[in-house]
């Protein structure tokens, strides 16, 4: 075990491939911090509000982990939690570049730590853009997403 860790990330919504990183770092953590972006590039489908409350109740029974949001740099929230490693999750060699930039630039930034844990390879192909995009068009995501996010995907993109 270490101390605590920060696990970033959008999170619109929350996947079982985002729960498969969250529930195996939080067993090489202290504790670990969630945190959902809260101005992303690209118009997100959820609210933070509501990617929060989806996120809470997904990991409820994981009594280390705690859900939050930020804006603004992540380094500088890294640097207000006095959290100084950050996890990330890798499903593809096509996430690494991007994923290195980032972590160099954070490293850059403020000396915050990234570590890369690979994706457990069942959700290898999963990212919350395709499935939305799934249930956009009227397929169903069981046993992609948590039963309650699946619904509110449902309700939110008229297919409830
Ligand atoms: O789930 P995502 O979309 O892959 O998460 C990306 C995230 C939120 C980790 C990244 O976009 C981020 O850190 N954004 C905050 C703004 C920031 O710090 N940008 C500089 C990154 S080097």
């Amino acid at each position: 075990m270490g101390p605590t860790a920060l696990c970033p990330g959008t999170f619109d919504p929350v996947t079982n491939g985002h729960l498969d990183i969250i529930e195996r770092a939080s067993g090489r953590f202290d504790a670990l911090i969630v945190a959902v972006l809260g101005n992303p590039a690209k118009q997100p489908l959820f609210s933070v509000d509501e990617r929060v409350s989806m996120l809470k109740e997904a990991l409820v029974d994981l009594p280390n982990v705690e859900i939050d949001s930020f804006t603004g740099l992540l380094v500088e929230y890294a640097t207000r939690r006095g959290v100084g490693v950050i996890v990330k999750g890798l499903r593809a060699v096509s996430d690494f570049e991007y994923e290195l930039q980032m972590a160099q630039m954070n490293h850059r930034l403020a000396g915050v730590e990234t570590f890369f844990m690979t994706t457990s390879p069942e959700w290898s192909f999963l990212s919350s853009s395709l499935a939305k995009e799934v249930v956009l068009y009227g397929g169903d995501v069981d046993g992609l997403v948590p039963t309650h996010v699946r619904q509110r995907m449902m309700e939110k993109l008229g297919r409830g």
